[in-house]
């Protein structure tokens, strides 16, 4: 990235979601230890730092560096990732009678997901912090992209990936010189292993929220959404959630602009699809307590979406309560269809993940929770080429 002399990390904590422990910021973290859970990064929001500081910066998500958990600008490692454009579905949303619905795509990052932007502030971070081997279990997308960032930064990476993932997804960790387990079952019992091989603590775990820089990667969604919709949030954002670093990631961003005088509310409602084969989220709004005692995971299409026990259940929830949300869930034909029509109205191959939010916005309009009007924004959060595999038999 082209140096042009950032202001300091404006980062001053690192604390337990749950009981607001603190810990050192300055040292290698993983998850919380006093209670099990994903620890957040707060920063300095005083309303000192005018958005037109960060106008003219290059077009990636390192333009955001004050609110990113980077101490050394020396220790960035880019490959050009974020500002992903938002485009309008005019065709899509004339089909369904329907005015403003806009996609933002982010097919164009390195290795071809959103996973890019949370890998590229952890490896910076690995790299600040000078750890020599990163451990990932994956559905896919965030394997690959661990695998391309670790080769630029000299560091060892291990990949654990379930066996039936699209072989793209595989090759590319070879390609990106990353060792690959595979294991028989979803992203929970690569998660199993990675615990199992990292037993005397040789990695660095990057398990979704077992550390907490991935998530400042991902919440630079939430700023540049703001700051391509002019700092006038749309109304709906629908996403599709997996372990749920985006949802949570780009609310976070949302209540770190309006601390900093940015953006003013309301915040959109935040729509969470998940695949019909796996919902852990809408079983846990059902019953919160019980939820995983009859609850039966299956593989789906969009790999991304078959994650089981998110390890971020409890803040996604709050994400979903503060913005009156909703969860939405989708079956395999209806990704196929949405796939189809994205291709073949709007000339864009959208991951199964990214077809999923389009089916969503569909049962949101025709159940009356999103009403003409409305300014709706779907998240493609991958490109579809790498699961031809899965889409085309
Ligand atoms: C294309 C795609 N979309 C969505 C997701 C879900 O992301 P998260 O786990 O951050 O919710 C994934 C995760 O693998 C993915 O690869």
């Amino acid at each position: 990235m082209e140096k042009n002399h950032l202001n300091p990390s404006r980062i001053n904590r690192l604390y337990c979601s749950q009981c607001n422990t603190a810990y050192d910021y300055r040292t290698a973290q993983t998850f919380a230890t006093c209670c099990g859970k994903p620890l957040l990064i707060s920063y300095d929001l005083d309303t000192d730092f005018p958005i037109s500081r960060i106008k003219d910066r290059p077009n990636t998500i390192w333009r955001y560096f004050e609110l990113l958990p980077v101490l050394d600008e020396a220790n960035i490692v880019s490959l050009n990732e974020g500002m992903t454009p938002v485009i309008q579905l005019e065709k899509l949303a004339a089909r369904n009678g329907f005015d403003q619905l806009f996609l933002k795509d982010e097919t164009n990052n390195p290795t071809g997901s959103f996973k890019a932007r949370g890998l590229s502030v952890a490896i910076s971070k690995a790299k600040e912090l000078g750890i020599r081997k990163c451990i990932i279990p994956t559905a896919g997308n965030a394997g690959g992209a661990l695998a391309a960032y670790c080769a630029k930064a000299n560091i060892a990476a291990t990949v654990i990936m379930p066996a039936h993932t699209p072989r793209v997804f595989k090759d590319e960790c070879f390609l990106y010189g990353a060792e690959l387990v595979l294991i028989d079952g979803l992203i929970s019992d690569c998660g199993k292993k990675a615990q199992e091989m990292n037993k005397e603590g040789a990695y660095f775990d990057m398990s979704t929220l077992k550390e907490p820089y991935r998530l400042e990667g991902k919440k630079t969604m939430g700023y540049e959404i703001a700051e391509q919709f002019d700092w006038e949030l749309p109304d709906v954002i629908i996403y599709p959630a997996g372990g749920g670093t985006g949802l949570i990631g780009i609310w976070k961003a949302f209540n770190e602009m309006k601390a900093l005088g940015w953006i003013k509310g309301p915040f959109p409602k935040m729509v969470a699809v998940q695949s019909a084969k796996c919902a852990p989220i809408s079983e846990a709004v059902k019953d919160p307590i019980h939820w995983k005692e009859n609850f039966t995971p299956e593989a789906t299409i969009a790999n991304g979406l078959a994650v089981p026990y998110p390890f971020g259940m409890d803040l996604m929830l709050d994400v979903l309560s503060a913005s009156n949300g909703e969860t939405v869930l989708v079956n395999e034909d209806e990704i196929m269809k949405g796939i189809l029509e994205f291709t073949r109205k709007e000339g864009i191959l959208v991951s199964p993940e990214g077809a999923a939010t389009y089916i969503a916005f569909q049962q949101l309009l025709g159940s009356g929770k999103i009403t003409e009007g409305q300014k709706v924004l779907l998240l493609n959060t991958g490109t579809g080429y790498k699961y031809l595999e899965n889409i085309i038999h």
